[in-house]
């Protein structure tokens, strides 16, 4: 059997239709998700965080779902279920376009260096814009096609998805109206929920616009539009928290050990089965006869599922003073949380990108590794950081600096913002409802769902409309600037490799 999303996602959406056969899925679910969950950990059962304060009241025909907030105009409670099968209507609807500073307000401050990606990413369409026909050219490659009208928002789904990575795309989306009550534009776009990227560059010739798909990650031979991934919702089948909690615990987690007295290795765990790379990281593992410095475990996660995810606790796993992050079948979730860890991340070359590692630098954020040797290069890295231990922690801290301060979730509604501003700029029609489309809310998605899918929802939930500007995005590379960009990237892989 091939265990790709493809017939995951198959499997998942022409077998719904009997209890037995989503018994079998489910008790699967647990199989698959030891295929592609790459990271190493997942947050422990407990939610009893200081952040995770939503609260579920639930009667017997009536629940409300509370979400207290400590900003000025928070929402109300949640009605469920929902009323006469209708979404209320949208707080606000008439939009305020974006970057129009008053008078009273100071001009707000610059997005994270890596939001002029948006320009690079939507820059295939920049000269023709994009029609009906080119949306409508995506379908056969799309999960679902979502459309947004006056600030309601409406679901064409075309296939399932692997797990709930759909449910909690699609909860960011409604999660990102609630951010910016009014701000997001009237849009009409196709997502793809699947690993790798799909829209290949080469296949259209010189002026000729490809069709614009929406997904997580790209490499330099494809034009996908990058969105952040579900996990910064929640992953709820492997107990991995929204990302504003799961932040907050790694900061907590981070000053259990110090840099100092943790062990002198690399580490990674993960599930070494789902790409050849992986494979060939293994080798490098500790034995009788090499030590390459590196400590790797594989991950169980039929086991850690069992036994309630306690050996998989994100937060505790900053442990050793060196984490590998190795790309799985394309760009691996895993990256924010181990780059967490104020222990320097060691990061296999990949060319697989997803929105925020355009914004790291290698030598200032990570230590590059190479992929074609990685043994030796693992080797060497540890050795230059433990006895440059200054140096060495300092790409540690600003590692955890930047998924701490540059990707905290206000940037990340800030970067679907931007990107669906641009996007909506670029279309040249006015987005309709397409016919058997349905309207999704936080009511509609919420009510319906128990257990750690609630939850989560609840603890991502934004709580109040922001009461500021978004980030200032910064200008569009100049073709100069670009190539300059990636020169340096190049030069300080160089750079650090000859440290070693
Ligand atoms: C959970 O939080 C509540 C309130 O903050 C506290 O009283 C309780 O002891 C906590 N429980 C656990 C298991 O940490
Ligand atoms: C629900 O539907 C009924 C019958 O159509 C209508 O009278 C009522 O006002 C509706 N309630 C809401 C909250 O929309
Ligand atoms: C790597 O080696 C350690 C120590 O021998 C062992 O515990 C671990 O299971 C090995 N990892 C893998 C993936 O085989």
């Amino acid at each position: 059997m091939d265990w790709s999303p493809k017939n995951a996602a198959s499997a998942l959406s022409s077998s719904s239709k009997t209890v037995i056969v989503v018994f079998l899925v489910l008790l699967l679910g647990g199989f698959f998700s030891t295929r592609w969950i790459d990271t190493s950990s997942f947050g422990s059962s407990s939610s009893n965080t200081s952040l995770f304060t939503a609260i579920f009241s639930s009667t017997h025909l009536r629940q409300s779902i509370t979400i207290p907030s400590s900003k000025q105009k928070p929402y109300g409670p949640l009605t469920c279920p929902l009323q006469n099968n209708t979404c209320p209507s949208p707080l606000e609807h008439t939009l305020v376009p974006l970057l129009t500073p008053t008078a009273t307000t100071p001009p707000p401050p610059s997005c994270p260096a890596f939001f002029r990606w948006i320009y690079e990413d939507l820059r295939p369409w920049s000269s023709t814009g994009i029609t009906r026909d080119m949306v409508e050219g995506a379908r056969g490659k799309a999960n679902f096609r979502l459309v947004m009208v006056g600030g309601r928002t409406y679901l064409d789904k075309y296939h399932g998805a692997f797990q709930t990575r759909d449910v909690f795309t699609l909860w960011g989306f409604l999660q990102l109206l609630r951010q910016y009550p009014g701000r997001v534009p009237d849009l009409d776009l196709m997502f793809n929920l699947d690993d790798l990227p799909v829209v290949r560059a080469a296949d259209y010739r010189p002026g000729e616009a490809p069709p614009p798909l929406f997904r997580y990650c790209k490499d330099d031979s494809t034009v996908d539009i990058v969105f952040p991934d579900w996990s910064f919702w929640g992953w709820p089948e492997v107990n991995i928290k929204p990302w504003e909690v799961l932040l907050e615990e790694l900061k907590k987690g981070n000053e259990r050990v110090k840099w100092k007295h943790r062990e002198p290795h690399a580490y990674w765990k993960g599930n070494p089965w789902v790409s050849p790379t992986r494979q060939d990281l293994i080798k490098c593992n500790v034995s009788d006869t090499n030590d390459w410095n590196a400590r790797l475990y594989s991950q169980d996660w039929v086991q850690e599922t069992r036994g309630g995810f306690k050996s998989s606790d994100l937060a505790s796993q900053c442990t050793h003073r060196y984490k590998i992050y190795i790309e799985g079948r394309a760009w691996s979730v895993s990256e924010k949380y181990i780059l967490a860890c104020n222990s320097p991340t060691l990061l296999v070359n990949t060319g697989f990108r997803d929105f925020f590692t355009r914004g790291l630098m290698p030598g200032q954020h990570y230590l590059p590794i190479r992929s074609d040797d990685k043994c030796r290069s693992i080797k060497s890295a540890v050795d230059w950081g433990n006895s440059h231990q200054k140096k060495a922690q300092a790409v540690g801290k600003e590692g955890s600096r930047f998924v701490q301060e540059e990707l905290k979730m206000e940037y990340v509604y800030d970067y679907m913002l931007h990107l669906l501003s641009e996007y909506s700029k670029l279309l040249r029609y006015r987005p309709s409802v397409p016919e058997g489309a349905v309207e999704l809310c936080p009511e509609s998605m919420a009510c319906p769902r128990g257990g750690r899918e609630k939850e989560y929802m609840a603890g991502s939930a934004v709580k109040a409309p922001r009461d500021a500007e978004p980030c200032a995005i910064p200008a569009p590379f100049s073709p100069g600037e670009l190539q300059e960009f990636l020169r340096s990237k190049d030069d300080a892989v160089a750079q650090v490799e000859k440290w070693n």
